[in-house]
C-alpha cells in the first residue's frame, strides 16, 4: 500500500459513512447511531450499525466490521485502489501523481569515504594485497589500488528513512539539553519537572549556525527535507533552530515528525519556531499532546494554544490537553478530539483577540455538531493562559472552571446577546437574525437547530405562548407514579425533533403504550413539522387532540420545561430515555420469546445495547 497513511486518514475524516452507507442501504437514526438491515448477510430485524463518530460500520449478526474503504470494497466487489480513488475524489482530496508507487519517506544519503577496515571487493583477483606477495616487482601495466583511505565507495547512495533521521535528531537536542545548564535552568524556571522533560523528550538547539551538519554528516539532503536545514539568498546552508528549546512533535503512533523551539528569552522574535511541513509532518491534521493524551487514557479532552500549557497541565495529571502547531485550529483538528469524546471543550484567551478566536471557531465547530456532539468553551480570565492559570490557581480550582464553563448553546447566547440591546424587540430580532445565520450552518435540518432556536426564544423572553401550569413539587427523577415513559411523551411534545432519536423504539414497544402511538403519530407528522416552535408544538398538539389532557397532565406532571436548560440537555435526556426504555421493551420480549432464533437475537441486541449504556456511561 503505498498511499500515506496521513491521505488515506484525511480520506475517512472526511467522508460521512452515515452518507455513503445510507445511499446503498436503509439506514433509520437510532441515537447516536444509524441502523438498519445488513447487506451482508440476510436478516429480518437490523443488527447492521454504523457510528458516525467512529466512521465505522459493524454488524452484530455476521460479524461484518470496517471502515468506508472496506464497506466498498466487500459490497461492491472492488479493489483497494480503484476504491479509495473514488473515495479521494469524493472527498476533494488529491492522491500523490502515481498514487500507488508513491514516494516512501527517504532521502539520499551522502556516501562517505570508505573505512580502511571495509573489505572493498570479495573477489580475490581484483585484491591485489593479496596476490602482491607472489611477485618481486610489480608489474607496470598492473592496475595499482591506491590507499584506501584516499578513494570513495562507487556503489550506489544508500537511502535513509525520515522517520529514523527525526528521532535521531530528537536525540541528539535531548542530549544537547543534558550539556548547556542554562537551557536546562529555563525549563526549571517554569516549573518542569526532570520527569516532565523526559515524558515530552523535551531538548535543546546549541547555537552553532551548523551544528546539525556536523552531526549528521551524511544526512544533509534529509534535514534539508524536514526543514531544519535551510539555505540563505548566498547559497550557505544554516539551521533553522539555533540556541532554542525544543519540543518534539508525535504523530499519533509516536514517530517525532517535527520540532518546535522557543527562544530563551522573551526578547527574541519570533518566540516559536516550528519545523515546516513536510513529507511526514502535516500540520493540519497533527495536534500536539494527542499521541501523549490517549497514551495516558485521557478522556476529556481541551484545546488550548500552546506547548507549555499542553505541558503544565500534564504535569498537573491533566492529560487531555492538545493544542495546535502555531496554526489556526481547523476542521480535521476538531474531528480529531470529537472521534475521542462527543464532549470537548476549547480554551480562549479573555481579551478581545480571544473572543475573535472563540467566534471563528464556533462557526467553524458548527457543521460538526450532529448526534449529539458537544462544544464548550473555556474563556480564561484576562492575562492568563492554562499553564499560568494553574499554576495561579491550582489543579483543583482549575478543574473547577474547567467543569463549570458554558455549552455552545450558552456562550453563543452570551455572545450575541452582548452584541445587542436585547431589551428592545429591535434587538431580539437581531440576535435572532444572527442565530439563524449561524444555524444555518448546521449539518442538517434537525434537532440542535430547532432546540437552539428554542432555547434562544425562551431566553429572549420570546417564549411560547402555550405554558403548562409547572408543578413545582414535581420529582425531578422517576419516581412510582411517573414512568419513563411519561418522561419520553413529554420530552417529545415539547422538543418534536427529538422524534429521530426515539424511532429505534418502534420495533420492540409494546402497542398498548400510549408512546406508541405518540411515535406513530409524529412518524406521519414529521416531514412536515414547521421549523418554528410554536408552530411545531401546535401542529403536534393538533394531531394529538384525543389526548389533549393526559397529555397536558403529563407536561405538568413531568415538570419537563424546567429540566431542560439547554439543547444539549434535551439530547442527553432523549439517549438516557432512548437507552432505558430499549432496555425495558427487550427483558420484557425476552421473557416470551417466539423462537430460539428470535430469542438469540434479542440476547444479542441486548448484549449491544449493555455496552452502548456502559460507554454512554463512560463519556458523561
Ligand atoms: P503564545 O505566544 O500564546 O505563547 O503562543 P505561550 O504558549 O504562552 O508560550 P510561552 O508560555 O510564552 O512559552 C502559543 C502558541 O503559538 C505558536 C506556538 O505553537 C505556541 O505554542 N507560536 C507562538 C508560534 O508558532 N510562533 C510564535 O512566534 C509564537
Ligand atoms: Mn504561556
Amino acid at each position: 500500500m503505498a498511499i500515506p497513511q496521513h491521505t488515506i486518514d484525511q480520506i475517512l475524516d472526511r467522508i460521512d459513512l452515515i452518507d455513503l452507507i445510507g445511499q446503498r442501504v436503509k439506514l433509520k437514526k437510532t441515537g447516536r447511531t444509524y441502523s438498519g438491515c445488513c447487506p451482508f448477510h440476510q436478516e429480518k430485524s437490523p443488527s447492521f450499525h454504523v457510528y458516525r463518530d467512529k466512521q465505522y460500520y459493524h454488524c452484530f449478526g455476521c460479524q461484518a466490521n470496517g471502515n468506508a474503504i472496506r464497506f466498498l470494497m466487500e459490497y461492491e466487489n472492488r479493489t483497494f485502489p480503484d476504491v479509495v480513488k473514488e473515495l479521494a475524489s469524493l472527498a476533494s482530496i488529491e492522491l500523490p501523481k502515481d498514487q500507488f508507487d508513491a514516494k516512501k519517506p527517504t532521502y539520499k544519503k551522502k556516501a562517505v569515504p570508505q573505512e580502511p577496515s571495509t573489505p572493498r571487493s570479495l573477489d580475490p583477483k581484483n585484491n591485489s594485497s593479496e596476490t602482491s606477495h607472489f611477485q618481486a616487482d610489480p608489474d607496470p601495466f598492473e592496475f595499482v589500488e591506491p590507499d584506501s583511505s584516499e578513494i570513495f565507495i562507487p556503489f550506489e547512495e544508500p537511502e535513509g528513512n525520515l522517520y529514523d533521521l527525526l528521532e535521531n535528531i530528537a536525540q541528539y537536542y535531548e542530549q544537547q539539553l543534558t550539556q548547556h545548564p542554562h537551557a536546562q535552568q529555563y525549563f526549571q524556571q517554569r516549573g518542569l519537572t526532570t520527569q516532565t522533560i523526559q515524558n515530552w523528550r523535551l531538548g535543546y538547539a546549541p547555537e552553532g549556525w551548523q551544528h546539525l551538519e556536523q552531526a549528521f554528516p551524511r544526512d544533509i539532503d534529509g534535514i534539508k527535507q524536514i526543514g531544519l536545514i535551510r539555505t540563505s539568498d548566498t547559497g550557505r546552508d544554516f539551521d533553522l533552530l539555533r540556541d532554542r528549546v525544543i519540543f518534539p512533535i508525535r504523530d499519533h503512533k509516536g514517530r517525532v515528525v517535527g520540532f518546535g523551539g522557543r527562544a530563551l528569552n522573551n526578547d527574541i522574535k519570533p518566540k516559536y519556531i516550528n519545523s515546516p511541513d513536510s513529507e511526514v509532518f502535516h500540520k493540519n491534521q497533527l495536534l500536539y499532546g494527542l499521541y501523549e493524551g490517549s497514551k495516558n487514557k485521557a478522556n476529556d479532552w481541551l484545546m488550548v494554544e500552546g506547548y507549555m500549557d499542553v505541558i503544565a497541565l500534564s504535569q498537573a495529571n491533566i492529560h487531555g490537553a492538545v493544542a495546535t502547531l502555531g496554526t489556526a485550529s481547523n476542521t480535521d483538528h476538531l474531528n480529531l478530539l470529537f472521534r475521542r469524546n462527543h464532549r470537548i471543550t476549547i480554551a480562549f484567551d479573555g481579551d478581545s483577540a480571544g473572543q475573535k478566536a472563540a467566534r471563528r471557531t464556533l462557526e467553524i465547530a458548527l457543521p460538526l455538531l450532529n448526534d449529539g456532539r458537544e462544544l464548550k468553551f473555556f474563556i480564561l480570565p484576562p492575562e492568563h493562559d492554562p499553564d499560568s492559570l494553574i499554576r495561579r490557581e491550582g489543579v483543583e480550582k482549575f478543574k473547577a472552571l474547567w467543569e463549570a464553563s458554558p455549552l455552545l448553546s450558552d456562550f453563543l447566547y452570551v455572545l450575541l446577546s452582548q452584541s445587542y440591546d436585547i431589551s428592545t424587540p429591535e434587538g431580539k430580532s437581531q440576535v435572532m437574525g444572527e442565530l439563524r445565520n449561524l444555524t444555518n450552518l448546521l449539518p442538517e435540518k434537525g434537532s440542535y437547530r430547532y432546540l437552539l432556536t428554542q432555547s434562544f426564544r425562551e431566553k429572549l423572553g420570546l417564549g411560547r405562548r402555550f405554558t403548562p401550569k409547572v408543578n413545582n413539587d414535581a420529582a425531578l427523577s422517576f419516581n412510582i407514579q411517573t414512568r419513563v415513559e411519561d418522561y419520553a411523551i413529554a420530552l417529545l411534545i415539547s422538543h418534536p425533533f427529538l422524534y429521530q432519536q426515539f424511532t429505534i423504539l418502534q420495533e420492540h414497544i409494546p402497542e398498548e403504550e400510549l408512546l406508541a402511538d405518540v411515535l406513530n403519530i409524529l412518524d406521519k407528522l414529521f416531514p412536515k413539522l414547521p421549523e418554528d416552535q410554536d408552530a411545531s408544538l401546535y401542529y403536534v398538539l393538533g394531531a394529538m387532540t384525543q389526548y389533549h389532557y393526559v397529555i397536558l397532565d403529563l407536561l405538568e406532571r413531568t415538570n419537563i420545561f424546567s429540566l431542560i436548560d439547554s439543547p444539549e440537555k434535551a439530547f442527553n435526556l432523549a439517549k438516557e430515555y432512548v437507552l432505558t426504555l430499549q432496555g425495558i421493551y427487550l427483558r420484557k420480549k425476552m421473557k416470551k420469546p417466539q423462537s430460539l432464533k428470535e430469542s438469540q437475537h434479542l440476547r444479542k441486541q441486548l448484549n449491544e445495547l449493555t455496552k452502548q449504556i456502559s460507554l454512554q456511561l463512560l463519556q458523561s
